[in-house]
């Protein structure tokens, strides 16, 4: 059950930190989430009360043009998370670590954690995998910096994985838990799951004592994310059955510009109003 006076307060913070996603659960709060890469998309979700953004890796296709997020590099996504930190006054900002960036052991990761807080001012980070992940995950909770765990399906193993495959099916649910576990005791604030059944999520969410947020992941868990790009209908590809489009970007970019593109050939743009005087 939501607690309404817990719900309103949760509406008026200043900022969202990690205790908020904690007491968000506890109290029965929905926590929602976006992914942003740039500075006026940023704006627009934290001043709409989004809780929390990620600077997925996820831009590598939907910033760099790559089918799938392997490219992604620190240099590349450190000036995006730059610009999106510096957008929010109340969002919660995490930042995603890329594949190769973390994988070798805890001290790469911290490395890596480490350019990430110092040099974009995010809040957090985000690496994916549970077990698998969990000695790189006690090591940057113990320097101080919150981690957002992801397990499910983890687009960076997507070809180990053998393509975008739900996760946590059959018997495949005890080794979700048991990755969820290891998250948990390692340290993780919250955990993302990504693509696996409703009643797999709706049990880690029942376990855990840390938020779940859901990618695909059914009503059950603790909060929402989704890709900004496709929630807004920007990407025009193929789009996961999860998600909902709350928003036809792509139609009204492509009226716009036809619009503009018929104006300035018919000579009606630029019209009086947007002429200097001399
Ligand atoms: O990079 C990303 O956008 C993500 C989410 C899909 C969880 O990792």
């Amino acid at each position: 059950m939501t607690d309404p006076t817990a719900a309103a307060a949760q509406a008026n913070l200043k900022r969202v930190r990690t205790r908020h996603f904690q007491s968000a659960k506890e109290n029965g709060i929905k926590i929602t989430g976006l992914t942003s890469y740039d500075q006026l998309s940023a704006e627009i979700f934290d001043q709409a009360g989004i809780d929390f953004l990620l600077v997925g890796d996820s831009a590598g296709n939907n910033v760099f043009g790559h089918d799938t997020t392997l490219p992604v590099t620190v240099d590349e996504l450190i000036p995006l998370t730059r610009a999106v930190a510096g957008a929010v006054t109340r969002a919660f900002v995490v930042a995603d670590m890329p594949f190769g960036s973390y994988e070798t052991g805890p001290d790469e990761a911290l490395h890596t954690a480490f350019r990430f807080m110092k040099e974009t001012h995010a809040h957090a980070v985000k690496l994916e995998g549970g077990i698998r992940s969990a000695e790189q995950i006690r090591r940057i909770v113990s320097a101080g910096i919150p981690v957002m765990a992801h397990i499910g399906f983890t687009p960076q193993s997507e070809h180990g994985l053998g393509g975008h495959i739900i996760q946590g099916r059959g018997e495949g649910a005890e080794q979700l838990l048991a990755d969820a576990h290891a998250v948990e005791d390692a340290g993780a604030f919250a955990v993302v799951l990504e693509m696996v059944p409703s009643q797999v999520a709706e049990r880690v969410t029942a376990e855990l004592r840390i938020p779940t947020i859901g990618v695909g992941a059914g009503p059950h868990v603790d909060g929402q994310l989704l890709v900004w790009t496709d929630w807004a209908g920007f990407t025009t590809g193929r789009i996961p059955k999860f998600v909902k489009r709350y928003a036809n970007l792509s139609g009204i970019l492509t009226d716009a510009v036809a619009a503009y593109r018929a104006d300035v050939e018919s000579g009606s743009y630029p019209g009086p109003e947007h002429e200097y005087e001399d």
